[in-house]
């Protein structure tokens, strides 16, 4: 990271959305509670509509409020044609350009939807929108002031929202941290975290039953490696689990010496999530920069563990921008 005049610019623009963000997270939890979706997919929002014969066909789902998911997406690519977002249930001018494919260089100008065939990705919602503040999806055409085939966003969408759990329970080596959240079904914030690094064989580990034991599956640390745990000093980290789980089949994360069996302090993964699926809209290795660009100042709130989804996924936006 350079400290330039820019840098610290974004420095401040990501303290202003942290505090925006406390209470932005607060109000999602309100809305969090009841429903227990676990689609694989987020939840459904509908299929494209449009006049027959131009052809736009697909699925629409919610993953969470920064990001929808368009599953078998076929369009002919004949116009000069993009994906369109507006506050109105019927896609008009009044509206913005949604990028395909995500992480397209955004210095360019937009490029025009090219043909696609049965294809499913992730469409990143554009600046400060986000699905309660959008009213439809479209395939619109600028020029010709004509939409191709869109999606009217439900006004009660459930949408899946990331679960705020306790802070790790303090049994040794110094191990704390502010309350843990589940971004995703596969991906963990810990906030403030503090270890002394001198478990000669520790590990994050996920498994079964009602306390953690050594037979559980090790979890990559922040930097994506299953090397022996090292000391933290209050860094905020994020990890991922295994392909092969996710937060529905574990009881239990932990950090534990495999060596010593000693469960140096775990958190308990409730039962009843619908935490948004993990389709790769939270990527590990930026959430570490962008964890890692935060300035000390903002890590009151890091402390009580509301690092919002929208502060991350407005920095990962500026990233991928800058990839
Ligand atoms: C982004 O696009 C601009 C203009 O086409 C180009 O000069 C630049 O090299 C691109 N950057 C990346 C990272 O692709
Ligand atoms: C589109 O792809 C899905 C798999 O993602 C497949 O199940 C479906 O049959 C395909 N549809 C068409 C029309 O090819
Ligand atoms: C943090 O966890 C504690 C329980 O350990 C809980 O009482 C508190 O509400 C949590 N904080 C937030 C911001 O959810
Ligand atoms: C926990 O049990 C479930 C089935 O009950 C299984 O799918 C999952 O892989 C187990 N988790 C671990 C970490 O072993
Ligand atoms: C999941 O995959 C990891 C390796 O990626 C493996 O070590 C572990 O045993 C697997 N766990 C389960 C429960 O299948």
């Amino acid at each position: 990271m350079t400290a330039g005049t820019e840098s610290l610019v974004g420095r401040r623009l990501v303290v202003e959305n942290l505090k925006s963000l406390a209470v932005y997270l607060l109000f999602l939890q309100a809305f969090a509670s009841g429903s227990a979706q676990k689609e694989p997919y987020g939840v459904e929002l509908g299929d494209f509509e449009g006049q027959t014969g131009l052809g736009v066909t697909g699925k629409v789902y919610a993953v969470d409020e920064k990001n929808l998911y368009i599953k078998d997406f076929t369009y002919d690519g004949k116009e000069d044609a993009f994906f369109w977002v507006g506050t109105d249930e019927n896609p008009s001018a009044e509206g913005i350009i949604v990028k395909y494919p995500e992480g397209a260089n955004n210095t360019e100008e937009p490029r025009k939807l090219p043909a696609l065939n049965n294809v499913s990705f992730l469409l990143r919602l554009p600046q400060s929108t986000t699905i309660r503040s959008i009213k439809s999806l479209a395939v619109w055409n600028p020029e010709k002031t004509e939409s191709l085939g869109s999606v009217v966003i439900p006004k009660d969408v459930s949408v899946p929202v990331p679960k705020v759990l306790p802070e790790f329970s303090r049994l040794a080596h110094d191990l704390r941290s502010g309350n843990v959240t589940i971004l995703d079904a596969r991906t963990f914030l810990i906030p403030d975290l503090h270890y002394d690094g001198k478990g000669p064989d520790a590990y994050f580990m996920v498994g079964n039953g009602s306390k953690p034991h050594g037979k559980g599956t090790k979890v990559p640390n922040e930097l994506g490696d299953l090397n022996v745990l090292r000391a933290y000093r209050g860094q905020t980290i994020a990890i991922q689990l295994p392909e092969n789980l996710t937060v529905y089949n574990i009881d239990w994360l932990v950090m534990w010496c495999i060596q010593y069996k000693h469960n140096f302090g775990y958190v308990t993964i409730p039962k009843d999530l619908n935490v948004p699926p993990a389709l790769g809209q939270n990527k590990i290795g930026v959430l570490s920069r962008l964890i890692l660009s935060l300035p000390r100042s903002s890590l009151w709130i890091a402390k009580s563990c509301v690092l919002s989804p929208r502060a991350i996924n407005n920095k990962l936006s500026e990233n991928v921008r800058h990839q």
